[in-house]
C-alpha cells in the first residue's frame, strides 16, 4: 500500500458513538497528563458519505456489537461471547472487514473482536455481518491500544494485523501500529501457542516489523522456507488491501509468529 488514507489526526469518541469530528491538533500521542483514553487517531474516520442504509445499520446493528470499555480495569474477552466460544481473535485496523467476516463464518466457534476506526469501514462490516448472520463478531470503533491496554494476559488466541498503514515518512514511524511496544503487548495478550498473523506491501513496513517481531523473544517466526511467506495460507482470506497491492505490482508478505510457551520461559529464566 504506497498511500495511508489521509494524514489529519482524529478526535477519539466513545466506543459506541462513532465521530467524524477531526480536530487540528497534531498531538503524536498521550502525554503524561493525558489518560490513555484520549489517544490521538491518525487517518481518516469517515469517508465522502454513508448510504441511507449503511447508517441505519450502524444505528440498528452497532449498539447490539460494540465493546463499550470501561474507564478503568481489565475486560474479560471472553464474556463478550457465548460461553461456548472459548476462543477469541482478535483483528486490528480490518478496513472493509472482508477477513474478519470470513474468519468468522468459517469458525463459529471462535469469538471475533473487531477494532477499526473508521466508520465506512465498520458500516462495511456490519452488511456483512447481518448478510452471512454473524453471532461471533464484537468491534470497538476506536483506536486499537486502547484496547490492548485492557486486556488480560494470555487472553487472546490469535491477533491479525493485516496491511497497517506504513506510514513511510520517517517523522511519521511513530505512529505505526506495528512497533515494538504493540509487538510485546501482543506477546502478553496470546496464550501459550496463539498466532500473531502480520501483511504488508510495503518493503520498508515489513523490514520495521520483522525487525519489531524478531526483537520479541517470546515469539517465534513460523517461516518454513525462503517462499513460504510470500504465500498466504489457505485459512488466511484474502483483504481489499491485499487486492490493490496485487493489481499495482506489489508482493506481499504473510507474517505468522507464534507464542512460546511460559512454562518454558519460567524454566529459562529460573536456570
Ligand atoms: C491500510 S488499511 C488496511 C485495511 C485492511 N486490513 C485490509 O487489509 O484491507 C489500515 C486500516 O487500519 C485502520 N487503523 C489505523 N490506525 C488504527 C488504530 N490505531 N487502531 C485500529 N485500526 C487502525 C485504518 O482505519 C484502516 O482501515
Amino acid at each position: 500500500m504506497a498511500a495511508s488514507p489521509g494524514n489529519r489526526p482524529i478526535s477519539p469518541t466513545s466506543s459506541s458513538a462513532p465521530s467524524t469530528e477531526l480536530t487540528t491538533d497534531p498531538a503524536d500521542g498521550p502525554t503524561a497528563d493525558q489518560p490513555r483514553r484520549q489517544r490521538v487517531l491518525y487517518g481518516r474516520r469517515s469517508g465522502p458519505g454513508l448510504r441511507a442504509a449503511q447508517r441505519e445499520r450502524l444505528t440498528r446493528l452497532l449498539p447490539r456489537l460494540a465493546i463499550d470499555l470501561p474507564d478503568a480495569g481489565a475486560i474479560d474477552p471472553g464474556a463478550l461471547f457465548t460461553p461456548e466460544r472459548r476462543r477469541v481473535w482478535l483483528e486490528i485496523g480490518y478496513g472493509g472487514g472482508e477477513h474478519l467476516a470470513a474468519q468468522a463464518a468459517a469458525n463459529p466457534a471462535v469469538g471475533l473482536i473487531g477494532v477499526e476506526p473508521f466508520i465506512d469501514g465498520v458500516a462495511r462490516l456490519l452488511a456483512q455481518v447481518e448478510a452471512q448472520e454473524l453471532d461471533n463478531v464484537r468491534l470497538l470503533v476506536d483506536d486499537a491500544r486502547l484496547l490492548l491496554d485492557r486486556l488480560p494476559e494470555a487472553s487472546i488466541d490469535r491477533i491479525f494485523v493485516l496491511f497497517a498503514d506504513p506510514w513511510p515518512k520517517k517523522r511519521h514511524w511513530k505512529r505505526r501500529i506495528v512497533n515494538a511496544e504493540t509487538v510485546a503487548r501482543f506477546a502478553d495478550l496470546l496464550v501459550d501457542g496463539g498466532e500473531l498473523r502480520v501483511a504488508t506491501d510495503d518493503p520498508g513496513y515489513r523490514r520495521w516489523s520483522l525487525a519489531c517481531l524478531l526483537g520479541e523473544e517470546r515469539l517465534d517466526w513460523c517461516v518454513q522456507g525462503p517462499e513460504d511467506w510470500r504465500e498466504r495460507p489457505p485459512d488466511w482470506p484474502p483483504t481489499r488491501y491485499e487486492r490493490k497491492a496485487l493489481a499495482a505490482g506489489r508482493r506481499p508478505v504473510f507474517l505468522r509468529f507464534r507464542r512460546k510457551s511460559r512454562t518454558a520461559e519460567l524454566a529459562t529464566s529460573a536456570e
